[in-house]
């Protein structure tokens, strides 16, 4: 190359570099239209028929999550919380709505015992003391009036006409209400709604709300009123106590969504935007992808990759046992969790050639939440990005609808250390960080994620308990490899929680050779079929991961939705982009 072309590369290179590292905090350009990855392809249409209306990705939002609502009561609902993590392409700012469930005032410890001073495990997951006061029907009103463009009215219209028309029984809900059936069925409120046909849904049946119709109803005329006061507070107070419970009307109306400076750090190429306390995710993630920077993990062989992505995922989970709750209550050493250097000091600690032994990492185990939960991403043709985890904690969470409402409570209580040092449902432990205290929001793995690197914009995220948190890890180093948005979303996958101290996998996530370097190197796995390894779960799949991706350099939208799940639904429609 001659003197004066290296001369030219050398100015062209210092020009566009300055160019990158600008662009990659603000993309200068607007995407070709809209893209929405939803756990039900009824919620992605809602999303697209509310920006059709001339909402934005905030309005888009509120009608995916009203309409999941309706649609997965299996997994989230009315009765429920959540996060939404927003991000303003007007302004640049990133928020993080908290919309997590708070504990009644008369939910202490001592109610989840039973009379000869055991844990009231009954309790703790069903019925009336197992619902923590839900935070999702403000969650729409905050995001609708403060980031929306349409009024909730409109937005709340997709899932008020499915609540009342009804809609398909799926496989998975059908299945779902099997299991949680006889404690369904405690209950006259739940049993009014579920058993409306006479027998319990069946796949291909259409299923009816018209309560949760009349609730949706009144919160789209009424607002944060029409559900924390009234009619609909009333019925809920009045179910919830008429079951044994103790709500007052006074604590729901004190329900608030907190806005929360989301978690940022940097991961080699990508700015990484996630959720902060009162969620696990964002603080664990922070730690593992900067354990991980300090390998260039694509050079790496397979066994390698895993052994040192499992450590990772080891060391995180070990922290999260101690320092992790409500920042309302508890002081959470977030800077030091989330500095490089601290990370840097974990790295330190990992041997390349060995598998480090849990219990070698001081600590003790903390309680950890389960599967059923849902996500959707969103971008508009604006740039605005929503990336929205949402819950009602296990199966159709308590299993109690207050008579009247049609809103089914979760179970999210059980989130809590409900009994510091007596194992919850997975034999693992809690601490007073996550002890419930009145108004106090419950530790979460909800995670809720962007990334951002010169080339490409990123929305993410996953149900499955704490599993959601390594299913976001792998999901970022999947998009890092150079994977699209649907390769992500199907990648296998697999989890290192710390305690138990093993590898759990799905089907075909590691070769027999992979699992055998896997064991040589020191690590427990277990692997579908392989019940002697131990565990807590023999799912030979987990997650349901929905992600939107906007390439910038061809300035072109992708959606991924998860195979796992036949009803899910990601696309693209170029709805915004003539406007311009
Ligand atoms: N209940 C599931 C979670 O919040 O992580």
């Amino acid at each position: 190359m001659s003197r004066k072309s290296l001369a030219v590369l050398f100015a062209c290179l210092l020009f566009v570099a300055p160019l990158s590292a600008r662009e990659s905090a603000k993309p200068s350009a607007q995407p070709p239209g809209a893209a929405i990855a939803s756990a039900h392809a009824l919620a992605t249409d809602a999303g697209f028929e509310t920006l059709r209306a001339g909402g934005n990705a905030f309005d888009a939002a509120v009608a995916v999550s009203a309409v999941l609502s309706v649609v997965e009561p299996i997994s989230s609902g009315l009765g429920g919380g959540g996060f939404f993590l927003l991000h303003d392409a007007k302004t640049g700012k990133d928020v993080f709505v908290d919309a997590r469930e708070m504990a009644p005032a008369a939910a202490t410890q001592e109610r989840y015992l039973t009379a000869d001073g055991g844990f009231d495990r009954d309790r703790a997951v069903n019925g009336p003391w197992a619902a923590g006061i839900p935070g999702l029907p403000a969650a729409f009103v905050h995001v609708a009036e403060t980031y929306g463009k349409l009024p909730l009215r409109t937005s709340l219209a997709p899932a008020i006409r499915i609540a009342r028309d009804g809609f398909p029984v799926y496989a998975r809900f059908a299945r779902g209400y099997q299991q949680r059936r006889e404690v369904m069925e405690r209950y006259p409120g739940t049993r009014a709604v579920y058993l409306a046909s006479g027998a319990a849904p069946k796949e291909g049946e259409v299923f009816r709300q018209p309560d949760l119709a009349r609730t949706l109803e009144l919160l789209a005329g009424h607002g944060f009123d029409g559900f924390y006061r009234g009619e609909v507070a009333a019925k809920l107070v009045a179910g919830v106590n008429a079951e044994g419970g103790q709500w007052t009307g006074e604590e729901l109306a004190a329900y608030t969504v907190k806005e929360r400076e989301p978690v940022r750090f940097r991961y080699r190429d990508w700015d990484i935007v996630t959720a902060p306390p009162p969620s696990s995710g964002g603080i664990a993630l922070a730690q593992m992808l900067q354990i991980l920077s300090g390998w260039d993990l694509q050079e790496l062989d397979e066994p390698l990759r895993v052994h040192l992505v499992a450590e990772s995922m080891r060391r995180a989970f070990r922290d999260r046992t101690f320092y992790l709750g409500d920042p309302d209550f508890v002081k959470v050493p977030q800077r030091l969790l989330t500095s490089p250097d601290y990370a840097a000091g974990l790295r330190a600690t990992i041997n390349p050639s060995r598998a480090t032994p849990s219990d070698l990492l001081s600590g003790e185990q903390t309680p950890l939440e389960d599967e059923e939960t849902t996500h959707f991403s969103i971008i508009d043709a604006e740039g605005n990005r929503a990336a929205v985890t949402q819950t009602v904690n296990l199966l159709f969470g308590s299993g109690l609808v207050p008579p009247g409402t049609g809103v089914l409570l979760n179970n999210e209580m059980d989130d809590f250390a409900l009994k510091p040092g007596t194992p919850n449902a997975f034999g693992v432990m809690g601490y007073d960080a996550n002890a419930p205290a009145p108004g106090k929001r419950m530790l979460s793995s909800m995670t809720p994620t962007f990334m951002q690197s010169p080339g490409k914009v990123v929305v993410l995220g996953t149900p499955g308990g704490s599993r959601i948190i390594t299913m976001v890890l792998l999901g970022i180093l999947g998009f890092d490899a150079g994977l699209d948005a649907q390769a992500v979303s199907a990648l296998p996958r697999y989890h290192q929680q710390w305690m138990p101290d093993v590898i759990e996998a799905e089907s075909g996530a590691f070769t027999p050779q992979v699992a055998q370097s896997l064991r040589a190197l020191g690590h427990s796995l277990k692997l579908p079929g392989d019940e002697a390894a131990g565990g807590r779960g023999s799912s030979h799949v987990w997650g349901n991961l929905q992600t939107v991706e906007w390439d910038l350099a061809d300035n072109a939208l992708h959606g991924g939705s998860d195979p796992r799940n036949p009803v899910g639904k990601a696309a693209v429609e170029a709805i915004g982009a003539t406007a311009r």
